[in-house]
This record gives structure tokens, sequence and C-alpha cells, in this order.
């Protein structure tokens, strides 16, 4: 490798080989290999990372076994450690009017990625500032809440409302499920599931005999592991006469009735049943 090569950025030295761990001094034997997908420690998930790792070209060839080195070694277990760490730290709260935005931010980031998996690109564009946005009432209504961090930082927001989205007619005992999202760094680590323990145990209090989800086709594994049952398949229109945006999402009625779950009890706070 040369100063002129451009293309291949060196990493400050000293640096190791992946694969014999011995510093690589001879910059010409060395070789940047780039992991541009990190595999996430439940499959079939994603997060973009962009690092580079080096390696002697003769190790490279000579321990090359099919398999990237660091899918298991590098990656997967320090950084499931470290984000198992950080959401534990995450408290849950009543989401206030002044965290729209971070919110609005998470919801941004928790339905681009996860639209993905099962509506085109093009519909995910035009749908996604409407799913987005927040209805202000739903921020002063007590029943919306965010698990956040010491800084203020939101990994997953979720909640209910006893009326349905775009109403504001009460539905007596049904409770209707609110813009439930968690930061793709943080899914799959049970932030989900804990908000809707939380809006389980709200609403049950509150006299809420069943909840209703007008699911999207990416989200409807989630809430059938919830418990929820799939009702029927549904048209969501998005778009006012305003926006210009007249669209037709797919999706799913999901429905949980509480005293199908009579054996439910909520995990509190401190992790005491
Ligand atoms: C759907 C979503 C909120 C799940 O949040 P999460 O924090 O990753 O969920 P959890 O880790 O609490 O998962 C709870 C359970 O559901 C399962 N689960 C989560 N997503 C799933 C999916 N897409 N398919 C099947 N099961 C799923 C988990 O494996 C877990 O099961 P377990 O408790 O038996 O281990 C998140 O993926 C998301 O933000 N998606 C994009 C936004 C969205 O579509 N929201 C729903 C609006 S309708």
């Amino acid at each position: 490798m040369t100063d002129d090569d451009d293309d291949i950025p060196m990493p400050p030295e000293p640096y190791s080989c992946i694969f014999c761990s011995e510093t690589i001094e001879n910059e010409q034997a060395a070789v940047a290999l780039t992991a541009t997908w990190m595999p996430h420690w439940r499959a079939g998930r994603f997060s973009p990372l962009a690092q580079d790792f080096w390696a002697h070209s003769v190790c490279l060839q000579k321990n090359w076994k099919g398999a990237w080195p660091w899918e298991e070694q590098v990656l997967f277990g320090a950084d499931k450690g470290d984000e198992l760490d950080y959401v534990e730290t995450l408290a849950l709260s009543v989401a206030r009017p002044e965290d729209r935005e971070t919110i609005e931010e998470t919801l941004g980031f928790a339905f681009e990625e996860g639209l993905s998996h099962a509506y085109g690109s093009d519909l995910i564009d035009q749908i996604i500032p409407f799913l987005t946005h927040i209805e202000p009432t739903l921020l002063t209504s007590g029943t919306y809440y965010v698990l956040a961090d010491m800084d203020g930082q939101i990994a997953a927001c979720g909640g209910y409302s006893f009326s349905a989205p775009g109403t504001a007619k009460p539905t007596a005992g049904t409770a209707h499920i609110r813009h439930f999202a968690t930061h793709p760094d943080y899914a799959g680590y049970g932030l989900g599931r804990r908000l809707f323990d939380h809006c389980l145990k709200e609403a049950k209090a509150a006299g809420a005999q069943e909840f209703v989800c007008y699911s999207g086709l990416n989200a409807e594994g989630f809430y059938q592991t919830l418990g929820f049952e799939r009702e029927s398949s549904i048209e969501i229109h998005i778009g006012t006469a305003n926006s210009g945006v007249a669209v037709v999402m797919p999706a799913v009625m999901m429905r949980y009735r509480l005293s199908d779950h009579a054996e439910f009890k909520p995990v509190s706070e401190d992790g005491a049943q």
C-alpha cells in the first residue's frame, strides 16, 4: 500500500492483523477489509456500520474459511454487550409536548428501517411524513410514553388512546395502540414489549377491555408475539386534500382482548412482578 492510494484510508498506526493480531508494519502487505453491514444479534435485523479492519495478505489467504472473521468475534459480542448495558439504563416516562422533536426523529429512524421490510421505497417516501407526525393531543394525553436515557435521548416510544387515530371521539373500553417505535439500534431488546406492558397495566386500570391496532405489515409479527390476533387485512388511506398526497397503505387490523390474557401480570419498573 502506498501514500498515493487514496481509495483505502489507512487507520492511525499501530494497527493489527485481524487474523494473527500481529502489528502490521509493512503497509504493502496489508489489506483493508471493510464491513459495511453488521449482523444484528437477532437474525433479519441489520444496523449499518462502516468500519475498516486490516489483515496481512498472507493471513487472509491462509485463514480465509468463507466467513468474515468480525461477524462473530469482533462486532457481534462487543456491540451486543454495549447495547444491552445501555438499554438497561433507559427509564420509562410520560411523553411531554416538548419531546415532540426527539419523538418524531425516533419515529423517522424506526419507520424508515421497519417499513423497508414490507413496502416499496416509493410508498415509504410518501407515507413517512404522516406516520411520523404526532397529534398534539397525544403528547398531553398522559398515555403516550418514552423510554429515554439520562440525556433525554429517546430509544423507543409508544402509547394508547381511548379514541381512534384521527378522531376525538372516545371509544369506551377500547384502547387504540398509537405510534409504537424503537430506534433500529435498539430493536430486539424488549423495549417495545416493555412499553406495551406499561400500556396494558395503565389501560386496564382505566377500564380498557381490549386493544386494537392498525399495524403495518412489518409489525404484525411483533403484535402477534405480544398476544394480539390478526382480525383482517385493511387499507389505510393516507394523505389530505391539502398535502397533495393520496396513497393506500396495506395494513392489518389486530385485536388484543384482556379477557384472553387473565394471567397477565405486568413487570413493574423495578423488574418485580
Ligand atoms: C415493531 C417495533 C416497535 C418492535 O420494537 P422492539 O423494541 O424491537 O420489540 P421487542 O424487542 O420488545 O420485541 C418483543 C417481542 O416481539 C418480537 N418481535 C419484534 N419485532 C418482530 C417482528 N417484526 N416479527 C416478529 N416478531 C417480532 C421479538 O422477537 C420479541 O419476542 P420475545 O419477547 O419473545 O423475545 C420496532 O420493530 C419498530 O419500531 N418498527 C418500525 C415502526 C413500526 O412499524 N411500528 C409499529 C407501528 S404499527
